[in-house]
């Protein structure tokens, strides 16, 4: 049913991030519903006004490497299209031309809507690529809801696809290789008659094989844009909540990491809550391991209360099934989950690795950018209110080659480097940031910033730089290193992308209704609005275009929420003619240098969906509704090529009193299936590139 968007106004029943109860409950363990863990009294922007750094230097295009191929075939579909045209807005403006927006975004764009289905403009297509349950290993039977089981789930599709990555296959004509995360499990609409009070073991071990990571390969059909999974191929795999890690960098074997299954404290069993990530120059791929906390019991040390780890049991009950998510009995267990996973999708004997020189917090993603002479720069975003930003600059350079040791060599640069925390500072006196979101006198919300280092780890050892915290603590508490150091508390940071085509850096930070609550941060320069539920974008400048540098300086790039909200602001660009957008959380660029956007939450009554904006040029901040999806669900994992979007449909159906008998959505196979999280693929149906 189409639904006009309230101006301002949060629809019935949802929870102060945004999302139903049951989001809630699975996906961050009711993180909105527990203390703000960072208690810390460090400052926030408004108490230091210091002058800002021309953010107008002129910029280099930084040298990040996209992996993704592009690809894309001549399309003539029969599939049923499910197009539908609308103007932009709940305002009566005209709708952009499809001639006239900036290149890439050229289309009609979705209207907002409350359909179960997946929405795509006028002209376009779109198939399933693969869902929960899908087979992918040989021998892996077909899914079979009712009679599901741990082996089988273990060589099929995992649950509620995250991040994307589309890697190339040299050698496979038309196909590519899709590593996907499965973040986390929605147990109440995945197993029939399931009682939260009493899980079995079965259904426990169903939900730490649907855990994890899936690598599998796909295959374009000849004259479409469709994309279909291939099953059996050899390089298609699944790691788990119980396949083999090994922890890498200067925490690994640290007392704190060691338990008794593992006295080495470098071999962990799983990977847990993987949500975005990013795609190293090497054709690796990172995951980032963010809601660990809540699939640990009886947690009580000052450390466990600043991750939000809880006293009591899981919403889950696994510490029932296996000891080491009972803190009381294995308290360093906790410790081992937090981190950057890099997995090698093209290499399926390798043990993935949990890199502890990025520190350990609830990282939402990971993403990669090259220094000039070679170094990785990895950016990630700690996915709480009132959390942090962090940058990691590796100290060893690349090395181009297939040789072994050139692999051994590359698989260490993600383990020596400096960890550094966000602090930013505004440029505008702080009487003039009154909460509203109202511009200050200076007309822009923008001022500088530094990178403060927390930790170097070497091939020798590591040096701590944080006062009272040795180098180990740094890495394993992290956040309490932050605190410290005096970051910046930020307004949920999630994804954070360089852009490949002028180096700026996007922070996309989600949402904070906590904002200016009575005992909180209240709004500051970078933070602008108070009980803020549409969130917001930043856009960074590292000073001389280097990704190394510790100084930059940043401006808000958007302020989500209804264009007709005067609290909202579109980069300059007039808003009688973008989209209305609330809860920007994964981004990704268009070979055009748009910035696309999906959406975690949306505040405006509309379902979640994903959104292209310029970045460049004289339609910089021109934003445009690209999809919407269905009931319950997320967009995740935004891929966009020439000819092709990918974007994962996460939990659809998670809706408050939703059960596999009453279910809040049929997506995708209709009536009287189960609902299932799936990846969706979308193209021009006559063939052409996506938004020109
Ligand atoms: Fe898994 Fe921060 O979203
Ligand atoms: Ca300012
Ligand atoms: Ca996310």
């Amino acid at each position: 049913m189409r639904k006009l968007l309230p101006l301002i106004g949060t629809p019935s029943g949802s929870h102060p991030g945004g999302r139903s109860a049951l989001t809630c409950r699975y996906r961050c363990g009711d993180a909105c519903f527990h203390e703000v863990p960072n208690t810390s009294s460090n400052e926030y922007v408004g108490d230091v006004i210091a002058g800002a750094l021309s953010r107008r230097a002129a910029l280099r295009a930084a040298a990040v490497v996209t992996v993704a191929a592009t690809t894309g075939t001549a399309a003539v579909s029969a599939a049923a299209p499910q197009a539908r045209a609308a103007t932009p807005n709940a305002t009566p403006t005209a709708s952009p031309a499809r001639t006239h927006a900036a290149r890439g975004l050229r289309f009609t764009p979705v209207a907002p809507n409350t359909d179960d289905t997946v929405t795509v403009p006028d002209g376009y297509r779109q198939n399933v690529v693969i869902r929960w349950g899908d087979p992918i290993l040989r021998g892996a039977p077909a899914f079979d809801p009712e009679n599901q089981t741990a082996a089988a789930q273990a060589g099929q599709f995992g649950y509620n696809n995250d991040f994307l990555a589309l890697l190339p296959l040299p050698g496979e004509r038309h196909r590519q290789l899709l590593v996907a995360n499965h973040e986390y499990t929605d147990e109440v609409i995945m197993f029939r008659g399931y009682d939260p009070a009493n899980p079995t073991r079965q259904q426990v071990e169903v939900a730490w094989a649907a855990h994890g990571l899936a690598a599998v390969v796909v295959e374009e059909e000849h004259g479409t844009g469709r994309l279909t999974a291939v099953p059996r191929h050899p390089l298609n795999r699944r790691v788990t909540a119980t396949g083999e890690f090994r922890l890498t960098g200067p925490a690994a074997g640290s007392e704190l990491l060691r338990t008794s299954a593992d006295p080495t404290g470098r071999k962990v069993l799983g990977t847990l809550n993987n949500c975005s990530g990013g795609t190293t120059p090497r054709g690796t791929t990172l995951h980032g391991e963010e809601n660990f906390n809540q699939y640990f019991a009886n947690g009580s040390r000052a450390t466990d209360q600043r991750y939000g780890i809880g006293t009591g049991a899981t919403e889950r009950k696994w510490e029932r099934f296996d000891r080491r998510f009972d803190l009381a009995q294995e308290p360093n267990e906790v410790h081992r989950f937090g981190y950057v996973v890099e997995f090698d999708p093209y290499d399926p004997s390798s043990t993935p690795r949990k890199r502890t020189a990025l520190g350990r917090f609830k990282h939402e993603a990971a993403t990669v950018g090259l220094t000039e002479d070679g170094r990785p720069v990895v950016y990630s975003g700690d996915d709480e209110r009132f959390d942090y930003f962090y940058k990691f600059v590796g100290s060893k350079r690349m090395r181009h080659g297939s040789s072994r040791a050139v692999r051994e060599h590359n698989l260490s640069l993600l383990d020596e480097g400096t960890l550094y925390v966000a602090r930013l500072t505004g440029d505008s006196p702080a009487y003039d940031i009154d909460g509203s979101g109202r511009l200050p006198g200076d007309g822009e919300f923008d001022g500088s910033g530094v990178w403060i280092p927390l930790a170097t780890a070497t091939a020798h050892g590591a040096v701590s730089h944080v006062e009272g915290m040795t180098a180990e603590e740094v890495f394993v508490f992290t956040r309490l290193a932050g605190d410290k150091a005096g970051a910046t508390k930020m307004d949920r940071p999630e994804d954070i992308q360089p852009s490949p085509h002028t180096g700026k850096v996007y922070v996309v930070l989600t949402n904070n209704t906590n904002r200016g609550k009575a005992g909180s941060a209240p709004a500051d320069e970078a933070n602008p609005r108070n009980a803020n539920k549409h969130g917001h974008i930043l856009e960074l400048t590292e000073r001389h275009d280097r990704p190394e540098s510790t100084t930059f300086a940043w401006s808000l790039f958007l302020v989500a929420g209804d264009p007709a909200d005067p609290s909202t602001y579109f980069a300059g660009y007039p808003k009688d003619r973008v989209s209305p957008v609330s809860c920007p959380d994964n981004v990704a660029f268009d070979p055009h240098g748009n910035l696309w956007i999906s959406t975690d939450g949306n505040q405006l009554g509309s379902h979640d969906g994903l959104f292209g904006v310029a970045t460049r040029g004289d339609r910089r901040g021109e934003l445009k509704q690209f999809l919407t999806v269905p009931t319950g669900a997320e967009t995740c994992g935004p891929i966009v090529q020439d000819r092709r979007v990918l974007v994962a449909v996460q939990h659809p159906g998670e809706i408050d009193g939703a059960t596999v008998e009453k279910p809040a959505s049929t997506w995708p196979d209709g009536p009287g299936r189960i609902v299932r999280p799936a990846v969706v693929a979308v193209w021009r149906a006559d063939g052409c590139d996506i938004g020109v």
